[in-house]
């Protein structure tokens, strides 16, 4: 595709971004979605953990990036302060989404202390689910669960350690991720969900899921949140074997998603009605192939990340994917899965599908521009 026809379509998801942005706001403030039931954010069903309210600040962060309006920015500090008291919320194991999104963008434009002193603390009291005997940050499951999920959520440790100069939180946080990458990545690049531990002993006891569709199957957003959360930690210890786990997981993406660049729910779902497209996972993949084509030594490597990243783009941003033209639906992407097992958000908008997305679109505008 040529990069004017491109910049045209990432130009026009933008636009619809902003409507169906604007429009949920204004027709449910101070609510946070996690995801779409019959296209509708609005409903009574089950968030199974809070772990998207960053998602909805950061899409009005990104918003206000791309376009300057004023607008946004008020709403992004609106909803951002809104989670404020989340820093001390010791039942999840996802502080870096809630503020790493919302509360880091705004520290990024502003360098405020007070909002530097905010980050710290979410950061510490994440480090608090560190399991001294397997040496990893546990689940909000239980002590005994590690989830590939939290490669997203250790980058604030590793910005608290970095602001405050704490080398034993910078340890925990480096321990976490080499806990993660012993167990959780296998050789391939393929990932597993959960790993579960021996809490008396620290010894790493078996593979294990939620949201996949087997024990020892990859779990397509599994896979893009390690691809994603390595090359973060990579950025910020230096430590080269975090990068090559990311390019690893990159690389098992490359070779096994469909030609549209799209994956399905998880890569072991056999052909039938269960093999349904996650779009959310495809988002989170683009943005961290453009991280990855930031930070790879290679040249060759960072051009094959970037053209698919590009192509990851064009399809999420084409009519299959994009909501625009599908009355009723509420949210930008369609076909996201939160929780197949479960029954929740499935072929649905997902909420952090919707915020990388943005963050993607955002790396494109702006190589296109
Ligand atoms: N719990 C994080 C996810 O669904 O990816």
């Amino acid at each position: 595709m040529s990069s004017s026809k491109r910049k045209h379509k990432d130009e026009n998801a933008l636009a619809f971004a902003e409507s169906q942005v604007k429009s949920l706001i204004e027709t449910h403030p101070d609510f946070f979605p996690i995801y779409t039931a019959k296209g509708r954010w609005k409903h009574s069903g089950e968030a199974w953990t809070n772990w998207c309210e960053g998602f909805l600040p950061g899409i009005l962060w990104i918003l206000h990036q791309l376009t300057a309006k004023r607008y946004w920015r008020d709403k992004a500090e609106h909803y951002s302060r809104l989670l404020e008291h989340r820093k001390t919320d010791r039942k999840v194991h996802d502080l870096g989404f809630v503020f790493m999104s919302s509360y880091g963008r705004w520290y990024n434009l502003t360098h405020d202390p007070e909002l530097r002193e905010i980050l710290i603390e979410a950061g510490r009291t994440l480090a608090l689910r560190f399991q001294k005997k397997g040496q990893y940050l546990c689940s909000f499951v239980a002590p005994e669960s590690l989830f590939i999920d939290i490669m997203m959520n250790v980058g604030i440790i590793f910005w608290a350690a970095e602001k405050t100069l704490d080398a034993g939180l910078r340890e925990l946080a480096s321990q976490h991720c080499r806990t993660t990458q012993r167990y959780l990545v296998h050789e391939d690049g393929s990932t597993v969900h959960e790993g579960l531990f021996d809490i008396a002993t620290g010894k790493f006891l078996r593979a294990s899921t939620h949201q996949g569709w087997a024990p020892e199957s990859c779990w397509s957003r599994g896979l893009c949140w390690a691809l994603y959360g390595f090359e973060r930690a990579y950025r910020f210890t230096h430590d080269a074997s975090f990068l090559e786990t990311s390019e690893r997981c990159a690389n098992y993406y490359i070779r096994h998603v469909p030609g549209n660049r799209i994956p399905y729910w998880d890569f072991s779902v056999p052909e039938g009605p269960d093999r349904l497209w996650d779009s959310s996972a495809a988002a989170i993949a683009a943005s961290g192939l453009w991280n990855l084509s930031a930070s790879t030594p290679s040249k060759e490597k960072a051009e094959v990340y970037r053209d698919i990243a590009f192509e990851i783009m064009d399809t999420l941003a084409s009519r299959d994917f994009l909501a625009e033209g599908h009355n009723g639906e509420e949210g930008i992407l369609l076909h996201g899965v939160y929780h197949y097992h479960k029954k929740l958000g499935v072929d649905e908008s997902v909420m952090w599908g919707d915020h990388f997305f943005m963050e993607a679109l955002q790396k494109t505008l702006n190589a296109l521009r």
